[in-house]
């Protein structure tokens, strides 16, 4: 039987419409959330992240400012700048857009933002009180992930969920939210022995890897929920034509026509959603979701920084 979609662009514009409702009440008090994002470099994908999260803040009230910082800027350039919105009292969140350039300790920058503005969730700080257990700003991506199970009532308590990818930004914070949520956690990487087979124990699998439809049918076990946290390009017909089903080729071959590409997860929906019980599509899945959770997290810094 085929899968049904997570909508996840749907699940992010009602979390959207909360935060502005609440932006709206605090409007009399004087308060307005603001979160500054920062962009080092001229990386295309990071441009367009950035962009899409300042308009967003746009659209539901929040104030926002973004600082392009060119390819060239040096950790102190860049700890300068963390300090001065570190300082400022109408910044609630601080956003440094990762990749940085190779030039810039990367470490030391996350480490300079405020804990209390780490929209992020990225400070050891926040990672330390993940991991406890304790209040934090969570990382977005698996904030998200989990706000869409619980939104379509998807049981975490108690289930197998396999995580596929450890990065600091989703697989380790995913697996700890799963974990406080009861799972049975197991976290699976590039030197997984049979990742196929530990992946079929998956009542809840969460592709987290970099590397375009990898994840096919026989990683999955039939009526498990499949959550796709990719973002890669498929740039050719022979590409598409393999990992998508057949209803979904016409739209791909016209965003291949249009763009020279079509978007493309970690899952292969071809012979995933054919196994899947639920399946989050790939765009209008997690992405919009991260976006929601850091419009989220800057209100809910608002709100723990000014009372
Ligand atoms: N690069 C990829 N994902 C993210 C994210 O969630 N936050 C930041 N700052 N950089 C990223």
């Amino acid at each position: 039987m085929a899968s049904q979609l997570l909508n996840g662009a749907a699940v992010a514009e009602e979390i959207k419409r909360g935060v502005a409702a609440r932006v709206k009440e605090l409007e009399p008090r004087g308060i307005k959330p603001g979160l500054a994002a920062v962009i080092v470099g001229d990386d295309p994908a990071s441009k367009v992240y950035v962009g899409s999260k300042v308009k967003t803040c746009q659209s539901l009230g929040l104030h926002s400012e973004k600082y392009e910082l060119s390819a060239q800027t040096t950790t102190r350039e860049l700890l300068a700048l963390v300090e001065h919105l570190n300082q400022r009292d109408d910044i609630d969140g601080i956003l440094v857009q990762l990749p940085l350039p190779k030039q810039i300790e990367t470490r030391r920058i996350l480490e300079a933002v405020d804990p209390a503005k780490d929209v992020d969730g990225f400070h050891a700080i926040n990672v330390g009180r993940l991991v406890r257990g304790e209040e934090s700003l969570v990382a977005c991506t698996p904030a998200g992930i989990i706000e869409l199970l619980d939104h379509y009532q998807i049981p975490i308590e108690g289930s197998h969920a396999v995580v596929v990818g450890r990065s600091d930004i989703v697989g380790k914070p995913m697996s700890m939210l799963l974990l406080h949520r009861n799972a049975t956690v197991t976290i699976c990487h590039s030197r997984t022995r049979n990742l196929p087979e530990v992946a079929r124990q998956a009542d809840i699998l969460v592709a987290a890897i970099g590397r375009a439809a990898m994840i096919t049918g026989d990683f999955v076990r039939e009526g498990a929920v499949v959550i796709d946290v990719g973002m890669n390009k498929a740039t050719t017909a022979g590409e598409i034509n393999r990992i998508f089903p057949d209803s979904d080729l016409p739209k791909r071959m016209e965003d291949l026509g249009k763009r020279g590409y079509t978007l493309v997860g970690d899952v292969e929906p071809r012979t995933v959603a054919e196994r899947a019980s639920w399946l989050t599509p790939v765009p209008g899945g997690v992405g919009p979701l991260t976006i929601a959770m850091l419009m989220k997290n800057t209100l809910r810094a608002a709100e723990m920084r000014r009372g």
